[in-house]
């Protein structure tokens, strides 16, 4: 499994934490940046990952900000991709299950980091449901 991973400024501490987690855990991973926490616009670090998505060079994403709001309606306008906002669990275990999600993103500002690492385990940990749910993901992959 190959995992891209991306943050702006505000989200910079929590990627440098996830990619610990990752190479503790031999995880394979790309960092798209931001690589300090310098102010940068959030959305040109989603396309990154969205593209690596696209290509095939990943199978999942990981995008940070302050909120995890920005990045998901970044990444959302990109063709073949799913992306969900998850601060919990349930919504991680969920938006894999039934939305077949290639994208998580989540919020520095809103969770620490142990929630955030446990989130992200959840959601690579778990596979799409298929059955009835293909129809409605092919309905808003075809929007
Ligand atoms: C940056 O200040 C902040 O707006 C950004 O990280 C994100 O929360 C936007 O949705």
């Amino acid at each position: 499994m190959n995992i891209s991973i991306a943050s702006d400024h505000a989200g910079y501490e929590l990627k440098e934490i996830i990619k610990n987690y990752f190479d503790m855990n031999g995880i394979n991973y790309a960092d798209f940046g931001t690589n300090s926490a310098e102010s940068v616009d959030y959305p040109i670090y989603a396309k990154k990952v969205c593209a690596s998505i696209q290509t095939g060079e990943s199978d999942f994403g990981i995008l940070v900000c302050g909120t995890g709001i920005g990045m998901c309606i970044s990444a959302n306008k990109h063709r073949d991709i799913r992306a969900a906002c998850c601060h919990d669990t349930y919504s991680a275990k969920m938006a894999r299950l039934h939305n077949d999600a290639n994208v998580i993103t989540m919020g520095s500002r809103v969770i620490g980091s142990g929630l955030a690492i446990d989130i992200i385990k959840k959601f690579l940990a778990t596979d799409f449901e298929g059955g009835r749910h293909f129809k409605r993901v092919n309905m808003y992959d075809s929007l």
